[in-house]
């Protein structure tokens, strides 16, 4: 790890620009959401590489929403920066937006978080990261935000792991008035 005890969100900025092939393309002759999700992916590792300066995996992946698609021929340019960090995990912004190199026209397509979480290569374990040093008002409004994220985040894991699912009739009616067909012998499954 670095001997820096804080390092600026500047310090690790990362810029990935690619333009888009015809491989890169799904049925519909858009651009896959995977192939921009590892790109995602790849900038949010090298930065939190940056700021750590050891090998970080993705822990979490908070929500993605495609809001314009991708064309073969965009520069698609992906920013990265640390947001906030914790012991061992850094949030990292990620913003990406589609250029038509064409006519110069820029359109954002999404914004999501990256938990990335920094790795000690001799046990395997999570380690320390560097702090951060916040220097403008919408540094420290980032790092708030990501804190209430990170803190959001937990509160959902621990209601979901603690929500057993019993199948109730009301669950089996209610999905009979949605976009559904369900097998009559689920009726019989209610305990
Ligand atoms: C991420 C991982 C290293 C955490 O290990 P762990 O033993 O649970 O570690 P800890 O409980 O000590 O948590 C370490 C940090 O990770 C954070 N963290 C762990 N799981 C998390 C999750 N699901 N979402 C967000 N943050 C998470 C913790 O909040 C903690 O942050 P802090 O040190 O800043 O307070 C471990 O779950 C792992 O290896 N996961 C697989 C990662 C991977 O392979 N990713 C590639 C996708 S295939």
């Amino acid at each position: 790890m670095s001997e820096l005890l804080y390092k600026k969100p500047t310090d690790s900025d990362v810029l990935l620009s690619v333009v888009m092939h015809p491989e890169d393309t799904n049925a519909n002759n858009t651009i896959f959401g995977g192939r921009i999700l590892a790109l995602m992916d790849q900038a949010a590792y090298a930065c939190a590489c940056k700021h750590a300066r050891c090998v970080t995996v993705t822990a979490a992946i908070n929500t993605v929403n495609f809001r314009t698609p991708i064309y073969v021929g965009d520069l698609v340019s992906i920013k990265a920066r640390v947001n906030y960090v914790g012991k061992s995990s850094m949030m990292i912004g990620i913003r990406v937006e589609a250029e038509n190199l064409i006519n110069g026209d820029i359109r954002h397509s999404n914004s999501s978080y990256f938990t990335m979480v920094a790795i000690d290569s001799a046990t395997g374990k999570p380690q320390t990261v560097p702090g951060l040093i916040l220097e403008t008002p919408n540094e420290v409004r980032r790092f708030v935000r990501s804190y209430t994220r990170k803190i959001e985040q937990q509160e959902s894991l621990k209601e979901f792991q603690a929500k057993a699912f019993h199948l109730s009739k009301d669950h089996l009616d209610w999905c009979q008035t949605q976009n559904a067909r369900l097998n009559p012998d689920l009726y019989n499954e209610i305990g």
